[in-house]
């Protein structure tokens, strides 16, 4: 049987981040709410310079070589806040990628589920292409709205996998359960750039999704809490994951308790500092996990459940291939969180209303005030400008 699974993983989040204390303080909200009581320590702030378009394509072209850009024959872009209603995103990373003409690219969408679909999806065009690669991306830019009970979950960010045969990370397992139901937890109109969402709604579904599909899990694959290394969520905050876990752990010993409750702790320690980023959010997570824990055993099984409001939601899981950490970039994210700049909250405020004309005016950035290497430069013509600075 061949082994299909995650060769590479890249990320990217905006170099710009704001202190959750500094903002409950602004909101009159004690610290402990926002840094305790939902799990997060400084939430990322995208200047104009960034889109979803642009925070995928800096998380890929961290990771991609000459020949992965040969390869790769299709790009699949999990994002809910995609910049054009008809052109995918994936076509733009494309092209600032440099990749190999002879590609697919499209965009997935079902809220924070879209890029667990393109994993899938991937899968399955590898199993009929095994020399083929696949780029998944899963892009977005959170946003609720100043002073909105949401407000504390935003973020912004993207992670780039690559999926090949053969896979140097994590070869994915074929058993997995998903489940679909109409529900109005959270959703964003086409008329609106902020989305909407009924919190405690949202909270239950993800909780309800979790204990209905681990359940289905455990019957059809024979496996328990005693068969996983760590099981990754997604993360729309730290403490989700935790409300989740926790009215299962009793179905194991103390031992695995502990196990699964460390590595859920660090599976959470990119998140807490970046925020939701819908999409990448489980991927983020996971990334926090193999690259912050000491190295598991080849071989180890780690679980991952994707849940997209509206709603979607998978359990999947995945096994550690031997020497996977040589295969991680640990110093690059390291140096990407080193960077970050701080903003305060009024220069946050300025930044989350400075959003692209809608009137067709033209507009053009300095991107030399942005790090990153793939910028939005302006809009002329009703069309985005992007700029590669390296290409
Ligand atoms: P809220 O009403 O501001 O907060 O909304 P709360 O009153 O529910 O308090 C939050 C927690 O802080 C509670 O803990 C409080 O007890 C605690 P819990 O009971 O839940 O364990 N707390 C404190 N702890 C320590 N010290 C204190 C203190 N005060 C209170 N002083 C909510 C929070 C998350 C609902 C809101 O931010 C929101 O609506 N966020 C957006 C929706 C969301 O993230 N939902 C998550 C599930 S849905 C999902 O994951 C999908 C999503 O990613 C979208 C997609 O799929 O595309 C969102």
């Amino acid at each position: 049987m061949l082994d299909i699974g995650i060769d590479k993983i890249g990320f990217y989040a905006p170099h710009l981040y704001l202190d959750m204390t500094k903002l409950a303080a602004s909101r009159n909200v004690d610290p402990d709410k926002f840094t305790i009581g939902i799990g997060q320590e400084k939430m990322a702030v995208t200047p104009v310079t960034q889109d979803s378009v642009t925070l995928a394509a800096n998380a890929a072209w961290e990771i991609l070589d000459d020949a992965d850009k040969e390869t790769i024959d299709f790009v699949i872009f999990g994002t809910e806040t995609g910049v054009d209603s008809s052109k995918s995103a994936a076509v733009y990373v494309h092209e600032l990628l440099g990749l190999n003409p002879y590609a697919r690219a499209i965009e997935v969408k079902q809220a924070c589920y879209g890029a667990t679909a393109g994993i899938q999806m991937a899968k399955g065009h590898i199993a009929m292409n095994p020399d083929s690669k696949v780029l998944v991306l899963g892009s977005d830019i959170a946003r609720y709205g100043l002073n909105t009970p949401g407000e504390a979950t935003q973020g912004a960010g993207a992670v780039a996998l690559l999926i090949s045969a053969e896979p140097n990370i994590m070869a994915l397992e074929d058993q997995s359960v998903y489940f679909t139901a109409d529900i109005m937890d959270f959703w964003r109109p086409v008329y609106s750039d902020k989305a909407f969402a009924d919190g405690k709604l949202s909270n239950e579904q993800y909780i309800a999704f979790f204990s209905e599909i681990w359940s289905q899990y455990k019957a059809k694959s024979g496996l328990g809490l005693k068969d996983f290394e760590a099981i990754t969520f997604h993360l729309p905050y730290t403490k989700m994951g935790k409300k989740a876990l926790k009215p299962v752990l009793g179905e194991t010993t103390e031992e695995v308790q502990e196990r699964l409750k460390t590595n859920y702790q660090t599976s959470t320690e990119y998140n807490r500092s970046v925020g939701n980023i819908y999409t990448g959010s489980l991927y983020l997570s996971l990334l926090s996990l193999i690259e912050q824990a000491n190295a598991f055993p080849a071989g180890s099984r780690i679980g991952m459940y994707s849940y997209g409001s509206g709603a979607v939601g998978e359990f999947f899981t995945g096994l550690l291939q031997n020497g996977y950490k040589e295969h991680l970039h640990i110093k690059q994210h390291d140096d990407l969180f080193a960077s970050r700049k701080e903003v305060t909250v009024p220069e946050y405020e300025t930044i989350f209303e400075e959003t692209l004309p809608t009137d067709g005016s033209e507009v053009a950035f300095d991107v030399q005030d942005d790090p990153a290497t793939i910028c939005l430069a302006g809009v002329a013509d009703h069309k985005r400008r992007y700029v590669n600075k390296k290409k």
